[in-house]
């Protein structure tokens, strides 16, 4: 059809017009709000390194899941911060170490609200790596051990779901073998599947105090370069038991997300990290662009690229907006 019977413009001459046609639709369901615990109490302590987002200790953690859930925002994913870091990262899988305490908390606060916790040993170990090192290498296996341990006792402390974050070979297998044996058939797996060797994670490290001591990542995290990699990672995850497969970081990732979508009849997380978060806050900061109107475009374009489940520091205020 040819202009002048087609016009584009038609469809978007009002705001209930382009409503009705809307393809894209958010609410405060697609979203999953980061919480960062570390030791005390009636904590709430700023993070330089990310706006608006603070360090909680489990009791405060929980006044603020409340305060995510009131918003419609379903699940959390905690993040901890030990009291100390060893050589195989230890208080990742202490029964009272503080992920434990603040998922006992909130899940006793609000237990409608879907707790996530992230698997990792990067912010446990004094290395600052995702496993264990040996012979100055990350040593694959016993790491899984170690992460099976870590899953554990986050199901045990009352987490619905376990995401491990580490990028080793096999961990969903390890994490699915020991929570079955265990009892925990209904606890979920959340997989980091294909996740990239990112220069987007900066803020976070700084927030987990867990950049590398020495090397980098990319022994284990993805080579931003490849995207056939990513289908290999998740289609192997699947296999070994995840119930919700992730890409992240997702802005400079959006085809990856939609390859996966495309590919993978599976429920589909994407991660918008620290970095894409402060990317949006800097500019607004320095005046440059509108923060709600760019935050919202942001979330738009990872739902429109497949995500089923976004991962974002804005949660809270994007479901504000969608209220
Ligand atoms: C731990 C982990 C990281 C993030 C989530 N889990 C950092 C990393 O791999 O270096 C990044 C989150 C963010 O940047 O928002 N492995």
């Amino acid at each position: 059809m040819e202009f002048p019977k087609k016009r584009m413009r038609r469809l978007r001459i009002s705001d209930g017009m382009r409503r009705l046609v809307r393809q894209t639709k958010l609410s405060a369901d697609d979203f999953v709000y980061p919480l960062f615990v570390k030791d005390g109490s009636g904590l709430k302590e700023p993070i330089s390194s990310m706006d608006d987002c603070f360090y909680f200790s489990p009791d405060t953690a929980a006044s603020e899941a409340m305060e995510v859930a009131s918003l419609g925002v379903p699940a959390v994913l905690v993040f901890g911060q030990p009291v100390k870091k060893d050589s195989t990262g230890s208080q990742a899988w202490a029964e009272n170490g503080v992920v434990q305490q603040a998922v006992e908390q909130i899940k006793r606060a609000v237990p409608e609200l879907v707790v996530i916790t992230d698997v990792c040993l990067c912010a446990y170990t004094e290395s600052g790596h995702c496993g264990v090192v040996k012979d100055g290498k990350i040593d694959n296996d016993s790491t899984c051990e170690l992460l099976a341990k870590v899953a554990l006792s986050h199901a045990q402390a009352g987490a619905d779901i376990i995401a491990p974050s580490d990028m080793m070979d096999g961990r969903v297998y390890y994490i699915r073998e020991a929570l079955e044996k265990n009892g925990f058939h209904e606890t979920a797996i959340m997989a980091y599947s294909a996740k990239y060797a990112s220069s987007f994670y900066g803020p976070f490290r700084d927030i987990a105090d867990s950049a590398p001591s020495f090397g980098d990542r990319k022994s284990y995290q993805m080579d931003p370069a490849n995207a056939d990699e990513a289908m290999a990672e998740i289609a192997l995850d699947i296999e070994e038991g995840a119930d919700i497969v992730m890409v992240k970081p997702a802005l400079a990732f959006l085809d990856v997300i939609r390859r996966a979508k495309e590919r993978f009849d599976y429920p589909l997380a994407a991660y918008n990290v620290s970095g894409e978060y402060m990317m949006l806050n800097a500019a607004a900061k320095a005046d440059v662009l509108d923060k709600d109107a760019a935050m919202m475009e942001v979330l738009y374009a990872i739902k429109r690229a497949g995500a089923d489940i976004i991962i974002t520091y804005f949660a809270k205020q994007a479901a504000k907006l969608l209220k």
